[in-house]
């Protein structure tokens, strides 16, 4: 496909974006994501995940709140596509790999052990990323595979965005598929990298000078190159997906972490290390923005 210049498709979405304030309103209604929120969210967080979710409430109001975890497909701007997506979904393709991860996952180690040994003492996958005031760090679903193998003596898993991480990581999360998203954030420690995470979201970076609220916010829903943007709500419910552009190029799932290195490559940013703290945060940020949507993994896309 030809590739637009790049100062038309900086013109095409910065025409069309709607200012994030306007539409910011308290959603507290039933049926949102809401009411799930820990009575112990910090009101300014609170007050975030109200913006944002009443934000394409209003920017998409025939999309349904649980809807959301089908990304893109959600969407009405998606709707001539969407049809594909659905008959692709009688017989999905990421079936393969993911009765391989749960062969894996069940492989125990040289000492007998596996990783169902580890993940008893997990927090469910839906409260993750989850803040340790110990270390004052993030715990992620992949760097606790990564613990888990070397706490019994294992290699740990040197590729974190694809092949047997995302397997592993989609053996944990398909368990709890269903659960609402709903990450403690009531540490002032974990505030923290909410914040750090926040910032991130917001900033305009790359040769584009684009963030990422300016694709999945402001022009979600427009058509940028043969794609359309997906909304932010939603964004890490379904990870690891399966990805047809992926699979083309023999390495069809990721993590949610590849998925934004590719994001930052994209405005001609350059992107930053899978697990490092730059995508720790953001994912924190994200994961809280998606307070009270249901985890679907994995899940399809283009
Ligand atoms: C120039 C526009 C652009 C920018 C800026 C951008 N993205 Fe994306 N992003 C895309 C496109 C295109 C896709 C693929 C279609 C889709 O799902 O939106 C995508 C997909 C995604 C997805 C996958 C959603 C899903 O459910 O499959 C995530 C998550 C994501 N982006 C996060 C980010 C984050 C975080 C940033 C900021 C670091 C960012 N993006 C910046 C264009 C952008």
């Amino acid at each position: 496909m030809r590739k637009l210049p790049i100062a038309v498709l900086a013109a095409a979405l910065s025409a069309t974006a709607v200012s994030f304030g306007a539409a910011a309103q308290s959603n507290n209604s039933a049926g949102t994501g809401l009411e799930v929120v820990d009575e112990a969210m910090p009101d300014s967080v609170a007050a975030d995940v109200a913006a944002f979710q009443g934000y394409f409430r209003e920017r998409f109001p025939e999309v349904e709140f649980d809807a959301y975890n089908d990304g893109v497909n959600a969407l009405p701007q998606y709707a001539e596509r969407r049809e594909n997506w659905v008959l692709l979904m009688e017989f999905p393709p990421y079936e393969e790999h993911v009765e391989r991860g749960r062969e894996e996952w069940n492989t125990p180690f040289a000492n007998g052990k596996t990783f169902a040994d580890c993940a008893k003492d997990w927090p469910p996958a839906n409260v993750y990323p989850v803040y340790v005031p110990e270390t004052d760090d993030l715990r992620t679903i992949v760097g606790d595979i990564n613990a888990c193998l070397e706490a019994n003596g294992e290699e740990p898993i040197k590729n974190l965005n694809n092949g047997k991480m995302a397997r592993l990581v989609i053996a944990y999360k398909e368990q709890f598929n269903g659960e609402r998203i709903n990450v403690d954030v009531s540490h002032p420690g974990a505030a923290k990298w909410y914040e750090k995470g926040k910032e991130f979201y917001w900033t305009k970076r790359g040769q584009l000078n684009f963030s990422c609220a300016d694709c999945h916010v402001h022009s979600s829903g427009q058509s940028v190159r043969g794609d359309v943007l997906s909304a932010g709500l939603g964004h890490t419910s379904g990870f690891p997906v399966y990805r047809t552009k992926w699979a083309l190029g023999g390495k069809p799932l990721g993590t949610v972490h590849r998925r934004y290195g590719g994001c930052n490559r994209q405005v001609r940013a350059s992107s930053f290390k899978s697990q490092g703290p730059e995508y720790k945060a953001l994912e924190m940020y994200e994961a809280v923005m998606n307070t009270g949507i249901p985890l679907k993994v994995p899940s399809q896309r283009q």
